[in-house]
């Protein structure tokens, strides 16, 4: 691995065990990030971008997740292979998550200090006044007025919002190496939103630290990645720079996501393009490309074998027939 890459993951897969039968969630990924690099991760809703880096961290449920193949390197570990206490050292001092849901990472009972200080704590040496000091530090950095106030108060005396800046100020405390921030402003307003991902931009290039950013949204990503990832039913089926993702897209899948972006100029209310059809049911996954039968390209062997992803310059695509 050279020494520019942070994390490298290889040929990842997870299932889950349901009555039904298997739920192919990941089906096999891969892809490196660098130090200092903001990655996308876009795809519609069920294409497995939670559950994939969610794996990486071993924090699915298990059961009924399996984790059944894969590895995933951080530095020079990998994260499935070592012990569950050497993971949480990980997880606790250079990885953090900021999970989809804000209520999961933060404990209702614990005042806001208790859950900040005591987390930083754990992993680094600092006293408590330090601790408390860069608590305060991170709250102005994320606008939130009043820190001291805020850190005495409990999460469910806060509007969405609020804790949605809490739990970015929470994922910095201990600087880490790598944030992995999944949908971090969904639920909340437009207005908000693009705040939040600005802030979260800002720190991540002052704090030196490497981003996946996780949304159904590709629009999103544009102005904050290096690089964007789309996955589908599982898979990746395309990879670039994001300038030529958007100037170039090879799978039409892409270039569906791409149309389906709302333009602000768009006036005829409700006539914005989708891409026909709905994701494929993950219980049965045949050998077969995915997305071939929403695609308006695809031929017989599209039905026959799911395409390779290929390099391709700057990118990989898995598409027979790339525009
Ligand atoms: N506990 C579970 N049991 C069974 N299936 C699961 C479980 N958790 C996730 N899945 C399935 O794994 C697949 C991938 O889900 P995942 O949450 O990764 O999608 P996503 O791309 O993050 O979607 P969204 O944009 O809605 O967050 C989905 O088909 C989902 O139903
Ligand atoms: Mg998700």
């Amino acid at each position: 691995m050279a020494e520019t890459t942070l994390l490298q993951v290889n040929n990842l897969r997870t299932v889950f065990k349901t009555d039904d039968g298997l739920v192919h969630a990941v089906n096999g990924i891969s892809y490196k990030l660098g130090y200092h690099e903001a990655i996308g991760v876009v795809g519609e809703s069920g294409s497995g971008k939670s559950v994939s880096h969610l794996s990486m961290l071993r924090l699915i449920p298990q059961p009924p997740g399996k984790i059944i193949g894969g590895e995933v390197w951080f530095e020079k570990q990998n994260l499935l292979a070592m012990s569950a206490e050497e993971l949480r050292t990980i997880r606790g001092r250079d990885v953090s998550f900021i999970f989809q849901d804000p209520m999961t990472s933060l404990n209702p009972f614990l005042k806001i200090e208790t859950q900040m200080v005591e987390g930083i704590m754990l992993h680094k040496k600092v006293s408590k006044q330090e601790a408390k000091e860069r608590a305060i530090e991170l709250f102005r950095r994320v606008g939130i007025s009043e820190p001291e106030k805020r850190l005495s108060g409990y999460p469910h005396q806060m509007s969405g919002g609020m804790r949605q800046r809490v739990m970015i100020a929470m994922a910095l405390m201990t600087r880490p190496k790598l944030l992995i921030a999944d949908e971090p402003t969904t639920a909340l307003d437009v207005t908000i939103q693009a705040q939040i991902l600005e802030l979260i931009n800002t720190l991540r290039r002052e704090e030196g630290m490497s981003l996946i950013l996780i949304t159904h949204n590709l629009g999103v990503v544009a102005g904050m990645t290096d690089r964007i990832l789309v996955m589908y039913a599982g898979y990746i089926v395309e990879e670039n720079t994001t300038q030529e993702l958007f100037e170039h897209p090879r799978h039409p899948y892409t270039v569906g996501l791409i149309r389906s972006i709302p333009k602000i100029h768009e006036k005829r209310e409700g006539r914005f393009y989708s891409i026909p059809g709905t994701p494929p049911n993950l219980l049965n996954l045949p050998d077969a490309c995915p997305f071939y039968p929403r695609c308006e390209r695809h031929k017989d062997i599209c039905k026959q074998k799911m395409p390779p992803l290929v390099e391709n310059g700057s990118g990989r695509y898995a598409c027979y027939f790339p525009y």
